[in-house]
């Protein structure tokens, strides 16, 4: 369960990460290196507009990762999205998302630990679990 110490730690690194120019961007070069499967699921998307819906959509997954809520409330439409019947993102590609965003963030935030670390693994975990559900 995120305890309310995780999550301070997970929306204070999520702002300083955000704050630092190009994080984004650097995700996604790294996420779309990974595999030809991710390159085509990206072909012909407006990556501005990609990066300002993730960047949304993190917060969404810090609040439905909080206890006594029901994931669907925030990630129901992003969930469905995803699915199947539509951008059909199979369960494995979840880990390479998570790899690659755990890289960036512990490149990028200048005060990157093992708790920040543990803090994102257990805010993302949440919502990647409920993506995953959702398939
Ligand atoms: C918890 C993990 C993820 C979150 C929070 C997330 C969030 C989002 C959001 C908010 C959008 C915009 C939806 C819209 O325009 O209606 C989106 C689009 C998209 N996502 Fe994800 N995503 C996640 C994981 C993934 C993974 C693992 C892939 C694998 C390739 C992926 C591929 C895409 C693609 C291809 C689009 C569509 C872009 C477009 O056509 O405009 N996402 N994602």
């Amino acid at each position: 369960m995120t305890t309310e110490n995780q999550t301070k730690l997970f929306h204070d690194s999520l702002k300083r990460c955000q704050d630092t120019p190009l994080f984004f961007e650097k995700f996604y070069a790294r996420f779309l290196s990974q595999s030809v499967e991710i390159q085509r699921k990206f072909e012909g998307v407006d990556m501005a507009r990609q990066i300002r819906m993730l960047k949304a959509s993190l917060n969404m997954v810090m609040l439905a990762s909080q206890p006594g809520i029901d994931p669907e409330f925030y990630l129901g439409s992003v969930a469905k999205r995803h699915s199947s019947g539509d951008l059909d993102i199979a369960p494995p590609l979840y880990d390479l998302w998570l790899n690659a965003l755990m890289q960036t963030v512990e490149e990028m935030d200048p005060k990157f630990s093992k708790e920040v670390h543990q803090a994102w693994l257990g805010i993302m975990s949440t919502g990647i679990q409920y993506m995953r559900c959702c398939y």
